[in-house]
């Protein structure tokens, strides 16, 4: 079974990938944690990167989930460029629930926050060249079930830096804000949102305050009426992975 949280497609598309050539099936973390797992002999958790450590909503699914101490586990981690601190965290969540983490590795792919800094993932396409030859690499460990942690001395450095970003405070910074006045009222970003956090009123998207700074309806906005980090969101900036239709990111 492999399980997977994406927001703009980078992970979904590496899941479906593993799903398909393991033949194991695919399912949302979020559906996830509602199901008894413990008969699967092997499950692997496919993820995004955020501020070097997990999704701030994932800790508390990870600790959810109902897998047996005898699966192998393994995960798959997409990043801009640095997975950080996500694999000791995800083996220190696992391990409290008496599973051990048997592999990791990291796919690098087109950095989706890179808007909110006012760069454009669109312009890093270029990093799907190098995906290819990873995910054989992760394929051929993964059938023979090998035991490894890939990792790279960085992660040193972003273990320093790196802390949920909630605890960071950085959702004040990159919190999504809807511009009414652009608003249509389309309910694109009410049905992306992994985290059920932005609900309709009066024809507008309302954001609570369960958010977990994924940007997917910052990137799914047709209107780019939602902002983060202060800046308004630009249509060229708007990323999905290349594989991926907007159909395959609706969650309700
Ligand atoms: C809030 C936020 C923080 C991020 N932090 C990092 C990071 O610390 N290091 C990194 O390499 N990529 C970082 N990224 C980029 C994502 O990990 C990367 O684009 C990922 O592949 C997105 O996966 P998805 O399309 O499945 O959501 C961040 C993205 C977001 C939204
Ligand atoms: S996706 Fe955009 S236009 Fe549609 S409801 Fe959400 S904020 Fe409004
Ligand atoms: S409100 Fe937007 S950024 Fe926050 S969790 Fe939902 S989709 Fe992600």
């Amino acid at each position: 079974m492999i399980l997977y949280f994406s927001a703009t497609g980078n992970s979904l598309a590496v899941a479906r990938q593993l799903a398909e050539r393991l033949n194991e099936r695919l399912m949302l973390l979020t559906e996830a944690v509602q199901q008894d797992l413990t008969g699967e002999k092997r499950i692997g958790l496919v993820f995004p990167t955020y501020d070097f450590n997990l999704p701030p909503a994932m800790p508390e699914m990870v600790a959810q989930l109902k897998i047996s101490p005898q699966a192998y586990v393994f995960t798959v981690i997409t990043c801009g460029s640095m997975a950080g601190n996500c694999v000791w965290v995800l083996r220190r969540i696992l391990r409290e629930k008496g599973i051990e983490l048997a592999y990791s590795h990291k796919v690098s792919m087109p950095d989706n926050s890179a808007l909110a800094f006012g760069r454009n993932p669109n312009k890093q396409l270029g990093k799907y060249e190098r995906v290819p030859a990873r995910m054989e690499q992760i394929i051929r460990e993964l059938q023979d079930e090998s035991h490894t942690l890939h990792y790279s001395w960085f992660s040193l450095l972003s273990w320093l830096l790196g802390r949920p970003a909630v605890e960071r405070g950085m959702i004040h910074y990159l919190g999504p804000k809807v511009n009414a006045d652009k608003c249509t009222g389309c309910g694109t970003c009410v049905r992306v949102c992994p985290m059920e956090n932005i609900r309709l009123t009066d024809n507008k998207a309302l954001i609570g305050d369960h958010c977990t700074v994924c940007l997917a309806c910052v990137h799914a906005c047709a209107q780019q009426a939602i902002s983060t980090n202060g800046k308004e969101t630009l249509k060229e900036r708007q990323y999905r992975h290349q594989q991926i239709k907007l159909k395959d990111l609706l969650l309700r």
